[in-house]
């Protein structure tokens, strides 16, 4: 099997504020649904400021950092822990670029986004990032193990 050389992952992804305004969540959502990657948890929350500036430490530089701190947590997010084999680059190439106006058609910011500034939705850039990112937004309780069941409403 090609695919048991892959490891079984877990990344953060994040429905920034642009995306909860805009009526994307279940867009988003099923995205990631269809693929076949693993709901780990699930919540709508409210950021406030030290938890985006540690969330974003890297880009604290930037120009662009306190505008980006604003945006994140000028209204609710939707926190989401996914897991599955290779989930980590997989989310990143259905998430597309940074930049909407150079995300490919048929990413999510390829199709539903045009500023970098508004990109709708976050995911972690490496494994070590997603255990990062997942214990940073999530507390104890609110991630779940669960084991998908082979259809027994048909049987
Ligand atoms: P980055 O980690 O470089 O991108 P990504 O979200 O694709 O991993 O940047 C984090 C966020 O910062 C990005 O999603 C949007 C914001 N940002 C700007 O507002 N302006 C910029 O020039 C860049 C590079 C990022």
């Amino acid at each position: 099997l090609v695919a048991s050389m892959e490891q079984v992952e877990e990344t953060y992804i994040m429905i920034k504020p642009d995306g909860v305004q805009r009526g994307l969540v279940g867009e988003v959502i099923s995205r990631f649904e269809k693929k076949g990657f693993k709901l780990t948890g699930l919540k709508l929350f409210h950021c406030p400021k030290d938890l985006a500036e540690e969330h974003y430490k890297d880009l604290k530089s930037k120009s662009f950092f306190p505008k980006l701190i604003d945006y994140i947590t000028s209204g609710p997010v939707v926190c989401m822990g996914w897991e599955g084999i290779g989930v980590v680059a997989s989310a990143r190439k259905l998430i597309g670029a940074t930049n909407p106006l150079q995300a490919e058609p048929g990413t999510i910011r390829g199709d539903l986004a045009v500023q970098t500034g508004r990109n709708v939705v976050h995911g972690s850039d490496s494994p070590e990032n997603g255990k990062r990112e997942i214990a940073l937004w999530f507390k104890e309780g609110e991630l779940f193990e669960w084991t998908p069941v082979q259809a027994p409403w048909l049987t």
